[in-house]
């Protein structure tokens, strides 16, 4: 997703914007552009690619001023192109956006029927032309920014800088998050707190429908009714703001490995010291639910599915789960007995904010399980569970995974215990088991090398399928969007017991076919499918423990995993489906951290 920036700085800000344009690379990106206000006048550079490639520009053609916006565009109107990328000028303003104009169009014709000139595709250039035109017509700057942002339909976070102005930036926050960061003497602002990370600590998180007028002097928050406001300065800790490799390749390679720390800090925040009862947020009350509605995307849907069946069998508790993008367009039953989850690393995925916002009114509980407590998720969710993960900069989300994960398995258990359908021996039991899994994921961690050279044949490949039956499905499913999302070889994941219903049509010597099957109740059948793919010359690997291996006979490739309780089979299974997707992707030359048309946090429905 697009990334904004702005600084009123003492110094100049080019080099200042391009460092935290830098720390906004992982959202995602195709083109990038900074403009700055020098001596009234406003001008700007822009590049189509990487950030190397607007530092090349800046070189050649330096941009001074002390005052200035940058912006990282993931393209969607429009492709990438130096025209379209922002920041877009008209006359004497600039905006920066982040977020879709939805009534651009009509805007467009009314402001080319007065006369403005378009030299963009973009939706974000009707901003900048409507705010043009309301300086023509003799407002002040921050009157022509406040015109502006009531006549913009659809989501959006956005900055103003103006020609003359040189200690001022006017910006606004709705559907797409924005944060002020406050330094000595300068001001700044920022997609997210990580852009302004070497900046400050010192940041203000803007809420929905606030806008603000930035000086270096300070800060000034009106609402959405325009009531001048105050939000919280708060002090974010250095870590949550780091963003660095600590001696990785990749930050994939990073996030992977800190997988047993971080299901050791998420088991810390909730069951600390050995407790056994958990320290979960107030309003979370399971007894009084009669049903629970899961809704993410992407790999933290999968996640959902995972706790699908643990919420079923510890609690007793049905289980609805569902895209986030398709949730809201069907006629879903809601009531006020219902709970509602809502799973998202950034907390920011336009399309399950969407689908909260289309529940929270009509059911009891809206909880989320997110990796950044400040997002806009967090903020409108009635309960909040961090996973405690740290900043995932990688695009392919793997440490996040795993800690949802153990988070959905200890509210599945406290769900049980609350319900009275788990014993608390039993309880005791499946938490001691989850308390293990740090261990048992760092040890499927240590199998990398050989994942490594099995992945030379698998790079390969220009189709490769992955089969699991039960918790091993959503697993089949993660492994898939893993490999396909970084390698780029098409992938798909099919429930074992589906095979024969079709898929198996595609099964041939050229196909590889990764099975996800530990030593559980299902393996017996997880086996005998996967030996009808053998028996069509299906190359198949074979994902199990030494038992399984054993009783699986002769497979062409394995890999031994150790062997673990069935309860957090899906989190360290979930180690291999991640280095084999990351080997793969080496071999292939692909860019691991931010694969092509992706972006971390799909901040646009
Ligand atoms: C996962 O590797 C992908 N990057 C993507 O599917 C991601 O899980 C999805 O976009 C949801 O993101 P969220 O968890 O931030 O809501």
């Amino acid at each position: 997703m697009c990334g904004i920036v702005g600084v009123l700085g003492k110094h100049e800000v080019s080099p200042i914007i391009l460092d935290a344009l830098k720390r906004l690379e992982y959202r995602g990106y195709d083109s990038a552009g900074i403009a700055t206000v020098n001596r009234g006048q406003l001008d700007r550079r822009r590049a189509v690619g990487k950030l190397i490639n607007l530092s090349d520009t800046l070189v050649h053609e330096p941009l001074p001023g002390r005052a200035g916006i940058g912006h990282t565009r993931w393209a969607t109107h429009g492709g990438p192109s130096v025209a379209n990328a922002h920041p877009h000028q008209a006359g004497r303003v600039a905006v920066v956006h982040n977020g879709i104009i939805e009534n651009f169009r009509a805007l467009r014709e009314e402001l080319a029927a007065a006369g403005a000139h378009f030299s963009s595709e973009t939706d974000t250039e009707t901003i900048v032309q409507l705010a043009s035109h309301y300086l023509d017509q003799g407002l002040t700057p921050v009157q022509a920014a406040r015109a502006t942002l009531k006549r913009l339909e659809g989501a959006f976070a956005l900055a103003f800088l103006f020609e003359g102005e040189e200690d001022l930036i006017v910006c606004a926050r709705r559907g797409s998050p924005l944060c002020i960061g406050h330094g000595e003497g300068e001001m700044y602002l920022g997609s997210d707190a990580i852009a302004l990370g070497e900046l400050t600590d010192r940041i203000t998180y803007l809420e929905e429908g606030d806008w603000a007028i930035l000086t270096r002097s300070g800060l000034q928050v009106f609402d959405a009714e325009d009531q001048q406001t105050s939000r919280p300065m708060t002090r974010i800790n250095a870590a949550q703001a780091r963003v660095d490799k600590s001696g990785h390749r990749h930050f994939m390679a990073k996030e992977m490995a800190e997988q047993p720390a971080v299901l050791k800090a998420a088991m810390e925040a909730y069951a600390g010291a050995g407790s056994e009862a958990l320290d979960l947020p107030e309003g979370l009350d399971f007894t009084s639910a009669d049903r629970l509605i899961m809704v993410a995307c992407g790999t933290a849907y999968y996640a959902c599915q995972v706790a699908k069946y643990w919420f079923e069998q510890f609690a007793g508790l049905p289980v609805e789960i569902d895209i986030a993008s398709e949730y809201r367009y069907r006629a879903p039953v809601l009531g006020a007995a219902n709970m509602a989850l809502f799973v998202s690393q950034s907390g920011e995925t336009a399309d399950t904010l969407a689908a909260l916002r289309h529940v929270a009114p009509h059911v009891g509980q809206v909880v989320a399980v997110v990796n950044v407590p400040t997002s806009s998720i967090a903020r409108e969710a009635s309960v909040v569970l961090p996973i405690h993960a740290g900043p995932e900069i990688g695009v392919a989300s793997t440490k996040a995974f795993t800690a949802q994960l153990q988070v959905l398995a200890l509210l599945a258990l406290q769900a049980g215990l609350a319900r009275g359908r788990l014993s608390a021996e039993d309880y005791r039991a499946r938490l001691s088991e989850l308390r293990a899994a740090p261990g048992f994921v760092a040890q499927a961690l240590d199998r990398e090398e050989e994942i490594r050279r099995m992945t030379e044949v698998l790079a390969k490949a220009r189709d490769v399928l992955f089969l699991g039956r039960g918790v091993m499905y959503p697993l089949a499913l993660e492994g898939a969007l893993k490999l396909k999302e970084i390698s780029y070889i098409h992938a798909e994941a099919h429930a074992a017991g589906e095979l024969k219903h079709g898929p198996i049509a595609l099964i041939d010597e050229d196909l590889p076919v990764i099975v996800f099957a530990p030593h559980d109740a299902l393996f017996e059948k997880t086996v005998s499918n996967m030996q009808e793919v053998m028996a069509r010359q299906g190359k198949v690997l074979l994902i199990s423990d030494a038992r399984g291996l054993v009783e699986a006979g002769d497979v062409p490739f394995t890999l031994q995993m150790p062997t673990v309780p069935d309860l957090i089979a899906p989190i360290v299974y979930a180690v291999p489906a991640q280095l084999i997707a990351y080997h793969t992707a080496l071999h292939r030359g692909t860019d691991v951290d931010q694969p092509r048309n992706l972006a971390k946090s799909v901040t646009v429905e």
